[in-house]
């Protein structure tokens, strides 16, 4: 059976073609992990955050679909020298915008990138112990998706285990 490839842009071939920033980060300040490896849509986020919290450097590992490599690849270009309180800012929508577009069954994968960078900023904080008064308590939509995907492939691989076993 053929799959029908899905509408990509140019951008987003040649943002995963070429990725920029992929790679682990030696000297990360802070790493976050999103998404679920046992399904592969999982995402490694590292940041290099200095003294004056502004972003030194950002990378990403990706184990998802091209989708989801070309918006790690823009988010971790957006951010680079942009202070944490700024990054913060980014949201899915304006992600998927710097990629020219997804089609819709891909937003998810857009959204899981920027999970990513909203848990990374939440581990530098909590690693810190402050909480600056423009942070959030509760969860911003994209993080609120990662934790849903990720009980979701929870569920599905115990599923999994179990009919294995039967
Ligand atoms: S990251 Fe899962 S389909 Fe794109």
């Amino acid at each position: 059976m053929s799959r029908t490839p899905l509408p990509y842009n140019r951008k987003i071939l040649e943002l995963f073609r070429n990725p920029k920033n992929l790679g682990k980060m030696e000297d990360a300040t802070v790493t976050a992990v999103a998404g679920n490896p046992s399904c592969g849509d999982m995402i490694i986020f590292y940041l290099k955050i200095n003294d004056e919290e502004v972003i030194e450097k950002a990378s990403f590992e990706s184990y998802g679909c091209a989708a989801n490599i070309a918006t790690s690849s823009i988010v971790t270009e957006m951010i680079k020298g942009m202070n944490i309180k700024d990054a913060w800012k980014t949201s899915w929508k304006s992600v998927v915008e710097a990629v020219g577009g997804l089609p819709s069954v891909k937003f998810h994968c857009g959204i899981l990138a920027v999970g990513a960078l909203k848990r990374a900023i939440r581990i530098y904080y909590e690693k810190r112990e402050v909480s600056p008064g423009w942070l959030p308590k509760e969860l911003t939509f994209e993080e609120k998706q990662a934790l849903e995907e990720e009980e979701l492939a929870k569920i599905l691989s115990n599923r999994m285990k179990d009919e294995g076993e039967k």
